[in-house]
């Protein structure tokens, strides 16, 4: 039954009978959670391997001791993976510690307080603020939120954020000084950025502030389900126009072997690595090149990252199947939402009927389903609709996100029915 076309009496039984059943499922003290994109445990095994690899050889092959202090800038080995990772050269890639959010903190914090490549420290401008493609990743929002960074939300469509209004807000505000990007299985919408959005993007440097930063957080690069998304290169896009220093690159093998423990990676230009070093050089002495050792034998001796990714692949699959095939039997008919099928990366994104999206994720809590909040998805956590919940099917085992799938769509339905009725 379509909700619109649905008379009053239908949608008035229809919500009776799905409220007998909501009541029935609220009895059973259920405790499942799709919140956070988290890997499984089965696919934290596929990296086991890690565990003893070195076999007390800790040299690398250029002779370093991995044991010892000092390699500011990583492994060279290590640093072949992120350019592995991020299409780039080897020579523009630091590899870090084990994660990405840190090193995007630390550049946003470089921007901040020294600016990058002898541009304007962002702290001396009155209003400093950042383009915020929506829905997006709130740890992003965080980190701009936390230095008092304004954010500006830009509508994310399926090539892209919306370029036209990008490029019309950076012409119009010299104080729009980054932008944050997931261009590959973006989350949560799982959007590949198209050849047009990334040329458009590498052209902002020419008219954005010379402190503009583009901040490209690859980090679903090779995450791909089962059809390969090809994304085109920012780097080269930005070299044709003369704009190399503009863009930052992120990516971590945090969903690749395993999450607490992997290796992060930048890449950029020379200029913006020597911004970094500078300040980095005050804070550490240098990574954890033993970590980084293990992960650069790892993906030579014993698997390569695509054979690797594959697995991962393989597990992940059915758990998007599982989420698509509720989201499609139980709603599509009825016309209560909106979602996309992701071909990677890890999250279905889903849209509610306007004005929905909170008290969907009450009525799930309350039947024992936790969900990411509503609103978390978009700056300063408010959604202007309220009506995106990113689903996060990587964590629980099958049959778990199976029964979780089963109570959100009926949550999803109540609440339409409840909403159309006037009753909340
Ligand atoms: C877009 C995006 N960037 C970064 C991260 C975190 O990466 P890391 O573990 O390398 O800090 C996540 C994790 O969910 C993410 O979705």
């Amino acid at each position: 039954m379509h909700i619109e076309s649905a008379t009053q009496e239908q949608l008035t039984e229809w919500e009776k009978e799905l409220s007998a059943h909501y009541d029935k499922i609220c009895q059973h003290e259920l405790s499942l959670d799709i919140t956070r994109g988290k890997p499984s445990a089965e696919q934290l095994k596929l990296s086991d391997k890690l565990d003893g690899i070195l076999s007390g050889d800790y040299r690398a092959a250029d002779g370093t001791d991995t044991r010892n202090y000092g390699g500011l800038i990583g492994l060279t080995c290590a640093r072949k993976l992120g350019a592995e990772m991020l299409q780039m050269p080897v020579s523009e890639i630091i590899a870090g510690g084990n994660s990405s959010l840190t090193l995007m903190y630390h550049a946003v914090v470089t921007g901040y307080l020294f600016g990058f490549a002898g541009n304007t420290p962002w702290r001396e401008l009155k209003a400093p603020k950042f383009l915020c493609p929506v829905p997006g990743y709130d740890r992003h929002f965080t980190i701009c939120e936390q230095l008092g960074i304004e954010m500006i939300n830009v509508p994310m469509g399926d090539q892209g954020p919306d370029m036209e209004l990008v490029e019309k807000l950076v012409r119009e505000d010299a104080e729009i000084i980054g932008i944050w990007c997931v261009p590959k299985y973006s989350n949560p919408t799982g959007v590949t950025y198209s050849k047009e959005t990334i040329e458009r993007l590498a052209q902002l440097g020419q008219i954005a502030a010379p402190g503009f930063r583009i901040f490209w957080d690859n980090a679903y690069s090779v995450h791909d389900l089962g059809n390969y998304a090809n994304l085109p290169n920012i780097r080269t896009a930005t070299l044709e126009n003369d704009t190399a220093d503009s863009v930052l690159q992120f990516a971590s093998t945090s969903k690749v072997t395993h999450a607490g423990a992997g290796v992060a990676f930048v890449g950029a230009s020379q200029a913006n690595l020597d911004s970094l070093k500078s300040q980095m050089q005050a804070m550490t002495i240098g990574p954890d090149k033993v970590n980084q050792l293990r992960h650069s034998r790892f993906f030579t001796e014993y698997t390569s990252l695509t054979e690797h990714m594959h697995k991962h692949a393989d597990i992940l699959r059915p758990k998007f199947e599982c989420v698509l095939e509720h989201l499609h039997n139980a709603l599509t008919d009825a016309a209560m939402g909106a979602w996309e099928k992701p071909e990677g990366g890890y999250f279905v994104s889903f849209n509610t009927l306007p004005g929905c999206a909170k008290a969907v994720v009450k009525m799930a809590a309350d039947a024992g389903v936790k969900l990411t909040p509503a609103g978390a998805t978009f700056p300063y956590g408010r959604d202007p609709d309220d009506s995106n919940i990113r689903i996060a099917p990587s964590f629980p085992p099958l049959e778990e996100l199976d029964t979780a799938m089963s109570i959100f769509v009926l949550c999803v339905k109540l609440v339409s029915l409840r909403k159309k009725l006037g009753k909340i």
